[in-house]
């Protein structure tokens, strides 16, 4: 899937491109069945929401389910982010975001590249998200929220928000947030959420601030996060454990097409259990461990 000159234009003043439909309810199922599963497991892969059994975060289900490690090789998500790069990726992180019904709290504004530079000492804001809905998402479920073009800001100042969620962001302050908003068209266009139906896909900047409101429908909203980076913009410190930013830069490889509906191998490298280097953390960047070593 090539992306056209105008979706290269609208990407780069925007800073999001939204794909309603991508992927077809037959391709989304197979994808959606094995949810129930990694959610029931009690692991540090699973972020809870806060009082609840509600999961809110996912990890690195690519690692060990066979449709999620198809889905993080898929041309159709993968080729665009590449056009957008013009560079080999790599998995920097892989999420499946719960917001389940009536119990899935916000997160908050921020931006993703600033817990990424702030956190992994990833060098430079090349490295890109991808939004995949399970569930049709719609203005009652806890879209998620950006405002257009403040991706060109670059690197905003953020606070280390470790309080109104179960999940430590870096987040950005209310005022600034309320300049950009006005300097985005305000209430003509200053927010907006793509909503669609399951199976949407949406790829969006890693400087693009963005935020969701909590779910009080009825109606789950299921979503995987890929974040893909440039190979040669690779993190530098392992300050975060690995299923939450991951240490093997290889290059992706895609797979056919038709991967999630037909039976192709994938490596599943942690099928039985997150091997004990996967929890190892240091504040120390590692080439200069490799130094000192
Ligand atoms: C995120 O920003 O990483 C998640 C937002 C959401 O799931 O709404
Ligand atoms: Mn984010």
């Amino acid at each position: 899937m090539k992306l056209s000159p105008k979706q290269l234009e609208q990407f780069d003043r925007d800073g999001y491109l939204f794909f309603p439909s991508l992927f077809t309810p037959e391709e989304t199922r197979t994808l959606n069945d094995a949810v129930p599963e990694l959610y029931s497991r009690h692991e540090a892969w699973n972020v809870r929401e806060s009082g609840s059994d509600a999961v809110r975060t996912n990890f690195a289900a690519h690692m060990s389910s066979k449709p999620f490690a198809k889905l993080a090789r898929h041309p159709r998500m993968v080729q665009p982010v590449q056009d957008l790069l013009g560079e080999a990726l790599y998995m920097h992180q892989f999420k499946i975001n719960g917001k389940m019904a009536f119990e899935g709290a916000i997160w908050q504004w921020h931006q993703d590249y600033g817990t990424w530079m702030n956190d992994d000492m990833m060098p430079t804001e090349r490295a890109m998200n991808v939004a995949i809905f399970l569930d049709d998402v719609n203005e009652f479920n806890g879209p998620l929220m950006f405002i257009p073009g403040s991706h060109k800001k670059g690197v905003i100042e953020a606070k280390h928000d470790l309080t109104t969620t179960s999940y430590p962001l870096w987040t950005v302050d209310n005022e600034l947030i309320a300049s950009l908003v006005a300097r985005a068209g305000g209430k003509q266009g200053g927010i907006v959420s793509p909503q669609g139906p399951a199976g949407s896909m949406i790829v969006f900047h890693s400087c693009l601030v963005h935020a969701s409101t909590s779910n009080l429908s009825p109606w789950n909203r299921v979503s995987v996060y890929l974040s893909l980076c440039a190979v040669s913009n690779h993190i530098r410190r392992h300050k975060r454990p690995e299923y939450i930013a991951h240490r093997d830069f290889t290059p992706i490889t895609c797979l056919p097409d038709d991967c999630l509906l037909k039976d192709y191998p994938v490596d599943l490298p942690w099928q039985n259990g997150l091997p004990a280097t996967a929890l190892q953390t240091s504040t120390t960047p590692f080439d200069e461990m490799k130094q000192a070593a």
